[in-house]
């Protein structure tokens, strides 16, 4: 019998925290429901104590989810870890996940305490989450970075206030795989009272090893990974779910332990993560870009004819690709194509939301000739972002663009209930298409990236539009897909124009004192 290993997902939490990658509470709640398919062992949905909105969005998750723990965050202080208890109140089965900094700089830069101090603010920490929960994991921030006998004594303190998981996090991407396992091998064998709780790992990429040093870790002793869909999450980001999960699935040979993954889940779970914060996933991507079981040489072609194990260390399938390719089109009927969008993990809520998103489909379907499970998603992100606050729709745009001629817009927008029109020249349709809308809008924004991804292959492709713009500090990512690119980017622009417009500003987590 192997080991099992515990995967704990933050892409809702860490991922979130990502600039531009902030979610609405409906936005959570698709992504928790896909990785409670995904069968993840944890999903750490927010950080209550936040915002109001994180608060929500923890406690809709908690509602919903029945089959994976449901966490919460909280800093090592009496009001987060009351937040984090009340948001997750509802859930089956909840986890408080408490952290304080033990590096020496955190501790004298940010938190101006002594390490006797940080030890009495995280076992108060803990014996308060007990209150909510039997299942309390506690993190020394910047473990990386922290000594080894103060962490030896921080986590030893922890475990016998009541801490079932003690979670090292390299908080700045700054450990190697080596050293980092080698860590954790001599923590579990130095804390006195290890046996009684589970060790954790909580890498980030800055120096692209978060992988390399999660995997490193397990191999000495660690049972938890904390992890995220595509590797999102702060700066570089955080070791990648698929990743870890089919490396572990891999190299069976290597590892004495196993997860509980439903790992034909990836897929799905990566296309609507990325679609629902506007991060594409890179081709090369591993396991989950579009060419990481493509061939193209034909030295390999000619191998995987024969064998495909010659370059195929997995199968494709197995992690989601082309198993659900049913291609649906303009004769399927309503419940082919609600039976579809179930099968992608969506439930509607009510008929009126299936018949708006049928005829979508139906409008879709006149001008694409097959239907892809990516078009579903992209059509599916585009009602859920439509529904979310619509101060500013888009009724109507013409654009001229003709060699030798400067490309002119004109639009009709709905602001706030009333419709307005205005044009404007730019340097190509998509420019003057964008600077026509701003003329209206008036957001002063700035315009951080713009980018166009075909969802599907062929020139009738939906191209998927990203649109980030920034506003006093506040990142927004917008979304917009069709088979126009012009209306494609109008629509992206609108997107994030309407949630610059809701955005609460956000507390990061670990900028607090404590
Ligand atoms: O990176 C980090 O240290 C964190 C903690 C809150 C676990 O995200
Ligand atoms: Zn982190």
């Amino acid at each position: 019998m192997k080991d099992k290993l515990i995967i704990f997902d933050t892409t809702l939490r860490d991922g979130e925290q990502s600039p531009g990658a902030s979610m609405t509470r409906e936005e959570k709640v698709r992504i928790a429901k896909a990785l409670e398919r995904l069968k993840v062992d944890v999903i750490e949905a927010g950080f209550p104590a936040a915002s109001p909105g994180d608060f929500e969005a923890v406690q809709a998750v908690a509602r919903i989810i029945k089959d994976s723990t449901v966490c919460g965050l909280a800093r090592a202080l009496d009001q987060d870890i009351d937040r984090a208890g009340a948001a997750l109140k509802d859930a089956n089965r909840t986890r408080i996940h408490t952290f304080i900094a033990t590096s020496p700089i955190h501790m004298q830069m940010k938190l101006h305490m002594q390490p006797d101090e940080v030890i009495a603010h995280a076992v108060r920490a803990v014996k308060r989450a007990t209150q909510y929960t039997d299942d309390v994991e506690f993190s020394p921030e910047d473990a990386g970075r922290s000594d080894e006998d103060f962490l030896c004594r921080i986590l030893e303190a922890v475990i016998n206030a009541g801490a079932t998981t003690v979670n090292i996090p390299d908080t700045v991407g700054y450990s190697i795989p080596q050293q980092f396992g080698a860590t954790i091998a001599n923590l579990i064998k130095r804390v006195p009272n290890s046996d009684k709780a589970v060790f954790s790992v909580h890498c980030h990429n800055d120096l692209g090893l978060a992988v390399a040093n999660s995997l490193s870790a397990v191999m000495n002793g660690a049972r938890q990974i904390e992890c995220t869909i595509n590797g999102l999450g702060e700066r570089a980001g955080n070791a990648s779910l698929e990743e870890v999960v089919m490396g572990v699935r891999t190299r069976k040979d290597v590892f004495s332990c196993q997860t509980g993954v439903d790992t034909r889940e990836i897929l799905n779970c990566s296309k609507l993560v990325s679609s629902i914060t506007g991060f594409p996933v890179q081709p090369n991507k591993a396991i989950v870009g579009a060419n990481a079981f493509a061939h193209e040489a034909g030295i390999h072609q000619d191998g995987i004819l024969k064998s495909r194990e010659t370059y195929e260390i997995m199968r494709a399938e197995d992690v989601g690709w082309s198993a659900n390719r049913m291609v649906i089109g303009k004769h399927s009927g309503r419940n082919a194509f609600k039976s579809r969008i179930n099968g992608l993990g969506f439930e509607f809520s009510s008929e009126k939301d299936l018949n708006e998103a049928f005829s979508r489909f139906k409008q879709l379907a006149d001008k694409k000739h097959e239907i892809f499970d990516e078009d579903l998603q992209a059509l599916i992100s585009e009602a859920g972002f439509e529904a979310e606050d619509e101060y500013v729709k888009l009724i109507y745009l013409k654009v001229n663009s003709e060699t030798g001629e400067i490309p002119n817009a004109a639009v009709t927008l709905r602001v706030d209930n009333k419709e307005v029109m205005g044009s404007s020249d730019g340097g190509g349709a998509v420019d003057a298409s964008l600077k026509a809308i701003e003329k209206l809008v008036m957001t002063k924004a700035t315009l951080e990236l713009y980018s166009v991804n075909n969802i599907t292959n062929g020139t009738d492709s939906q191209g998927e539009v990203t649109v980030r713009l920034e506003k006093d500090g506040r990142i927004v990512n917008g979304l917009g897909a069709d088979t126009d690119i012009v209306i494609a980017s109008a629509k992206a622009y609108i997107n994030a124009v309407n949630k610059l417009h809701s955005c609460v500003q956000r507390r990061h987590p670990q900028q607090g004192n404590v």
